[in-house]
């Protein structure tokens, strides 16, 4: 993280960001193999596009980056990704100081590698280096990034190396770093008998159950409570499931990951907040210790489910912790899970979905979404759907039958859980980048972060 950004540096090659419309006055007054070279090359400054130009010794003297200007986040994403080591400076003529920060957060997100399983190290390990721009908050730039790439870490973390153990030594480590505080319940016996429904879904796996409850801020701020889920590697099990959706289940733990990186920002930026983060670390397994269809859970608050799929576990690991969420009188509840494939089949793997008891906090995460490119779009809890989740035995089924508004059924299931004046925000997450993009490698991915950190920040503001 560090080796992505430098001070100084004698030899830096230039970035010109340019546009379609820009090209041509952006390289006037410069050599004119610069343009020769674009026309020759087919580049036309589309974002996204990096010209790299040789200097008449043969050496890399400038760079073109093709940018939008309505999304400077990624203007050097590409380019981060792409270049070969050595030091660059940003041409920052006719970029707004916000367009240049956010430039800056995407150069650190487009430096994103996961490493920790190759056993060579790269072939040019010269690191690529962008020289601080001008006036640029370097805190809320390194925040960011390292946040990111904290969650992104976690979720690209093979699953038998971040069990609910190590998830919640994370969890600890996070706090400690901080100055809070983390409470983690691990003993199989009082999991049992606190948290019941995480007990349940987690008890098959050797890698017993933990329940992470984290605090940090002063205790007279608005309180702001995070809920993820963290299902370290989900079978489905005993309804186990095909190999394939099998295949992505290491990053069940992404709504985790993601209210831990979340956590992580909120603390580095000190927003004025008391913030509780819950997380519930389970593997659901198969075994003979299993949770079955038909069995009825009892849940922390009293309400008794039914099980009618061991794969709709989510939900059960979330009800526990949203009931515990409400007595701490929140003023606002965001939980993150990788609950449903529906939500997928909905937005697909690069929108988050999204529900809210509140129209002024989904109104809110509008225009840091579009800002920060952090796309999310609302669903509706649709109460007259509730009918698909009535049980013939219990209070509610865990699962609904039709297969119908999966993503739906599933936020109408945790509503209950949360009390009705609580202002509550629930992201269906795909948590994965499934292709490549400028600043999004694929593999594990923070989504609803940023557009979530952005509204808190407008709406409690910073400590110091
Ligand atoms: N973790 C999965 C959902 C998931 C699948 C998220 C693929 C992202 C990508 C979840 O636990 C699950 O299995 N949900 C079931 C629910 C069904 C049994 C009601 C699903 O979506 O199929
Ligand atoms: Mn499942
Ligand atoms: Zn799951």
């Amino acid at each position: 993280m560090e080796s992505v950004f430098v001070d100084e540096s004698p030899a830096a090659v230039e970035l010109i960001p340019v546009t379609p419309e820009s090209l041509h006055a952006a390289l006037e007054g410069r050599p004119a193999r610069y343009a020769r070279w674009a026309r020759a090359t087919g580049f036309t400054g589309e974002a996204g596009g990096v010209l790299q130009i040789a200097g008449d010794q043969g050496e890399l003297e400038a760079v073109l980056v093709g940018y939008d200007v309505d999304q400077p986040l990624w203007m050097l994403a590409a380019a981060a990704g792409s270049l070969p080591g050595g030091d660059y400076r940003l041409q920052e003529a006719g970029l707004t100081a916000e367009a240049i920060e956010r430039a800056a957060v995407g150069w650190g997100l487009g430096s994103y590698r996961f490493r920790r399983y190759r056993s060579e190290p790269p072939t040019d390990d010269t690191p690529v280096r962008l020289i601080w721009p001008d006036g640029v908050n370097r805190e809320r730039v390194t925040s960011m990034v390292a946040a990111i790439g904290h969650t992104r870490d976690l979720i690209n973390t093979a699953p038998a190396d971040l069990m609910p153990g190590e998830l919640a030594a994370e969890a600890e480590d996070l706090a400690e770093r901080h100055g809070g505080a983390a409470r983690v319940v691990a003993d199989p016996d009082e999991v049992a008998r606190d948290w019941p429904c995480i007990h349940a879904v987690g008890r098959a796996s050797e890698h017993h159950p933990r329940v992470i409850e984290l605090t940090w801020g002063p205790e007279d701020a608005p309180p702001v409570v995070l809920v993820g889920k963290g299902v370290c590697f989900d079978s489905g099990g005993l309804n186990i499931k095909p190999d394939s959706a099998m295949r992505q289940m290491k990053k069940d733990m992404g709504g985790a990951a993601t209210a831990l990186g979340l956590a992580d920002l909120i603390m580095r930026a000190g927003l004025a907040v008391r913030l509780t983060v819950l997380i519930g670390a389970v593997e659901n397994a198969v075994g003979s210790r299993s949770f079955r269809p038909g069995d009825v859970l009892s849940t922390r608050s009293g309400r008794t489910v039914e099980i009618d799929n061991t794969d709709a576990e989510g939900r059960l690991v979330l009800a526990d912790l949203l009931d515990r969420a409400g007595e701490l009188e929140p003023a606002l509840v965001v939980d993150f899970a990788t609950l449903t494939g529906a939500a997928r089949v909905a937005v697909g793997h690069e929108i988050a979905a999204f529900f809210a008891s509140d129209d002024a906090w989904a109104a809110a995460l509008e225009e840091p979404a579009r800002a920060w490119d952090d796309p999310v779009w609302r669903l509706p809890l649709h109460a007259p759907y509730r009918h698909m989740l009535e049980s013939d035995v219990a209070d509610v089924v865990n699962a609904s039958s039709g297969g119908q508004a999966g993503a739906i059924t599933a936020a109408l299931f945790l509503q209950d859980f949360v009390p009705a004046e609580t202002p509550w925000l629930h992201f269906d997450i795909m948590a994965f980048n499934t292709r490549a993009r400028p600043g999004r490698p694929k593999g594990g991915e923070a989504m609803g972060l940023r557009a979530v950190f952005a509204a808190l920040e407008a709406r409690f503001g910073r400590v110091r």
